[in-house]
């Protein structure tokens, strides 16, 4: 299953626009160092990220870089005034070896071609103490949420596309990184009439990658909720941090 980020690229900010960037500790820690360094945000979409980086580490030695496969998502990136954005996926970086001291992945780990793409996220980390991160959901921990409640078919989808986090971990030991994962999760109830607008806006990956039948059916049970007056969906949201260390 893929989703084509060129058809999104116009609405995706407008839908994230409740979202903000929290301090990235390990950007903090690169920004005081004496020595230039290399950060990287792959699948880096739109610039959200790159863009609340960039007025944290003014004066410092980081260099911020992007990496995407959509070119209307980086169009929408360089809008925002962010340089260093090249067009790749995670499966082939045009970077040298050995030359990035961290790189981030934002919500976008469930899109790889994923051995093939650690691999090559491990080309390009330095050797020493280089840092990968990936933040993300889990689906398997939301399936109370609106969407997998009213859209069924996607559980199914997301199950193919998301590793399991014990599995994302195994994998990057298995490529000589030292792991630690964090979770988090709320918990908020979503009115259904909020479900619904989310819904028609139809820009996450769930709802973008189903058939038209499927999608015609849970915005009918959508429909249906809002209409029933106080109706609302308790929805975690769980995202989990996985930061790998080369040492
Ligand atoms: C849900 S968006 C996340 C964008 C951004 N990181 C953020 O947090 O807003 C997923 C992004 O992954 C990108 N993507 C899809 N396949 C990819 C791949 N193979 N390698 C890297 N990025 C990919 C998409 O083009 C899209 O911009």
């Amino acid at each position: 299953v893929t989703t084509d980020y060129d058809q999104l690229a116009d609405r995706y900010d407008e839908d994230r626009a409740g979202f903000s960037v929290a301090p990235d500790d390990i950007v903090v820690e690169l920004a005081s160092s004496p020595r230039p360094t290399r950060v990287l945000d792959l699948g880096c979409g739109t610039g959200t990220w790159l863009a609340a980086q960039q007025a944290r580490t003014v004066g410092s030695g980081v260099t911020l870089l992007g990496a995407d496969p959509s070119t209307a998502m980086l169009a929408v990136a360089h809008g925002k005034g962010i340089a260093n954005l090249m067009r790749a996926g995670a499966e082939q970086l045009p970077i040298p070896d050995s030359t990035i001291d961290y790189v981030v992945a934002n919500f976008t780990f469930h899109h790889w071609q994923k051995e093939r793409s650690l691999n090559e996220v491990r080309r390009v980390l330095r050797a020493d103490h280089a840092v990968f991160r990936i933040n993300n959901i889990e689906p398997e921990k939301t399936l109370g949420s609106w969407l997998y409640q009213c859209f069924p078919e996607t559980v199914a989808i997301d199950a193919e596309r998301f590793w399991p986090t014990p599995r994302i971990a195994e994998e990057l030991e298995a490529r000589g990184f030292v792991v630690d994962v964090r979770r988090e999760s709320t918990t908020v109830d979503v009115h259904a009439s909020q479900a619904l607008a989310a819904a028609e806006r139809r820009v996450i990956s769930q709802l973008a990658n189903l058939d038209e039948d499927a999608y015609a059916r849970g915005l009918a049970r959508l429909r249906s909720a809002a209409r029933s007056h106080g109706s609302v969906f308790t929805t975690t949201s769980a995202t989990v941090r996985v930061t790998a260390r080369r040492v």
